[in-house]
């Protein structure tokens, strides 16, 4: 498959300008900015995007027979991971979308999938935080401010080569290599941590990520469920 780069200066945002490619289903299309103006984060959230940052939208279309596609996110989250651990940098992934150094967000994971005719295109957004400032210090974090000083262009790359690698393996169901990147480097296995959901909130204490890429876990009564990323949010502490 043709790998094609669109790269941007300023946008509103990657994910929505993916939205408005026309069908193309013999390219995966991979779109840049350096800066985004109205970056988007997960429930609705904005996600700052100021120039210094990797602010990527990975474009595949026609995934008509491709099943549980939230699963995609899992397979960004182990992109980013193991693309770190080649610059030397050991991070955490926090299920369901976020890539932890030092206990605090470095990057952030964002997919849609939007019907295109009769096509379904997934569109998944990667946002991390290298040189830019970060606003609010207390819970997100940078590469420069932990002294990895790397080329934001050789890590797109690797982000790019790791991506293409693991989705060809979700493609083929070959998912057990990525389970068990989740499961070894998981923020959230052992931890007793709060999920949020529309208006209700609930404790749980997290048991492992499943095959499907869910998270299970277990409540104070005893009784174990299976979370689906959706709409859910999860805070630690
Ligand atoms: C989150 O942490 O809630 C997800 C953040 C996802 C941000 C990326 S940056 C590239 C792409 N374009 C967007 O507008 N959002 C995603």
């Amino acid at each position: 498959m043709d790998l094609k780069i669109i790269k941007f200066r300023e946008i509103d945002s990657t994910n929505e300008y993916s939205k408005k490619l026309d069908l193309d289903i013999n390219s995966t299309r991979y779109i840049i900015s350096d800066i985004q103006i109205k970056g988007k984060g997960r429930v609705g959230r904005d996600f700052l995007s100021s120039d210094g940052g990797l602010y990527l939208s990975i474009v595949k279309d026609d995934l008509k027979d491709v099943e549980n596609l939230p699963f995609i996110t899992q397979v960004a989250a182990v992109s980013i991971y193991k693309s770190l651990e080649e610059f030397g940098i050991f991070t955490y992934i926090k299920w369901p979308n976020d890539i932890i150094l030092k206990d605090k967000k470095l990057a952030g994971i964002l997919t849609e999938v939007v019907s295109i005719g009769k096509s379904l295109r997934i569109i998944c957004g990667i946002g991390m935080n290298i040189s830019n400032n970060v606003k609010n210090i207390e819970t997100a974090t940078s590469l420069f401010s932990n002294g990895f000083y790397i080329e934001k262009e050789q890590l797109l790359e690797k982000i790019i080569e790791k991506f293409e690698n693991y989705f060809e393996k979700f493609v083929r169901n070959e998912l057990e290599e990525i389970i068990k990147i989740l499961n070894d480097n998981s923020y959230v296995i052992g931890k007793e941590i709060m999920i949020y959901e529309k208006n209700s909130s609930r404790k749980a204490n997290v048991l492992k990520i499943k095959k499907d890429g869910s998270l299970l876990v277990s409540y104070i009564d005893g009784r174990v469920e299976s979370i689906t990323s959706g709409e859910v949010s999860i805070r630690t502490k």
